[in-house]
């Protein structure tokens, strides 16, 4: 049985989707590697959100049956507005996956994260033997943390310790990301505080180093991973 509620059925995005256009050119490609019977990783963002129903309309014309295995409540919820059955790393395995970023390096690496949903998208993309990347071209860069600050998911009560570490790391700014909606500090995907950290400079080691940290969950720097870009 279905839930016949207008949230479960509404297809729904918080706020403007900046770069519409251009991130709406780049899911045409990511439809298209869809075939009958994938389970498909679903990361997070607004592009993951355009593409998904690039998807569903490709599912819906072709009378595909995929499975999706979202990364955050946000595509879960655009899933089942549009159909798509959804499932979790605890009974599935990926196909393979699909997600967003907010700066791409030229070697691939990437720093993730604006909407929160870090540390379930990592779990994805190490989980899936193959990831596409989708993204417009305002996301590439020479070199990583030139627009955006690196999110660090920490168990809450370890924040300041966590800060304080991250400045010994070397970074010049340390902020704890507060919530729009909300009083207080942004509640992740998986229930922790974000710290947006600014790096100078972004050692090809600084993944590993940050989550050496004690109560670190996950980074939304992502150094060496197999991933195919996709962009306009
Ligand atoms: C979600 O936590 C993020 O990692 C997104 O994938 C990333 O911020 C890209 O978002 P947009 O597609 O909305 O630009």
């Amino acid at each position: 049985m279905q839930w016949q509620s207008s949230i479960a059925q509404t297809l729904q995005w918080s706020g403007e989707i900046v770069n519409r256009e251009a991130k709406q050119q780049a899911t045409v490609a990511i439809a298209g590697k869809v075939s009958n019977g994938d389970v498909i990783g679903v990361g997070s963002g607004s592009t993951v959100f355009l593409s998904l129903q690039a998807i569903a309309r490709r599912v819906q014309d072709e009378d595909l049956q995929i499975t999706g295995i979202p990364t955050s409540y946000e595509v879960a919820l655009a899933c089942t507005a549009l159909g798509i059955p959804t499932t979790s790393l605890l009974e599935a395995k990926p196909d393979w996956a699909f997600d967003g970023a907010d700066e791409v390096d030229p070697n691939h690496n990437l720093i993730k994260g604006r909407g929160g949903a870090l540390f379930k998208e990592k779990i994805l993309m190490v989980s899936s033997p193959k990831t596409y990347i989708v993204v417009d071209k305002s996301k590439l860069v020479h070199t990583l943390g030139q627009k955006f600050p690196i999110p660090v998911e920490v168990y809450p009560l370890s924040v300041h310790y966590v800060e304080s570490r991250l400045i010994q790391l070397g970074a010049f700014e340390v902020k704890l990301r507060l919530a729009q909606s909300k009083d207080g500090p942004v509640i992740t995907e998986a229930g922790n505080f974000i710290l947006d950290a600014r790096f100078a400079n972004v050692a090809s080691d600084l993944e590993g180093r940050i989550k050496g940290i004690t109560g670190v969950l996950e980074s939304g720097l992502f150094q060496g991973y197999n991933v195919e870009i996709i962009t306009t």
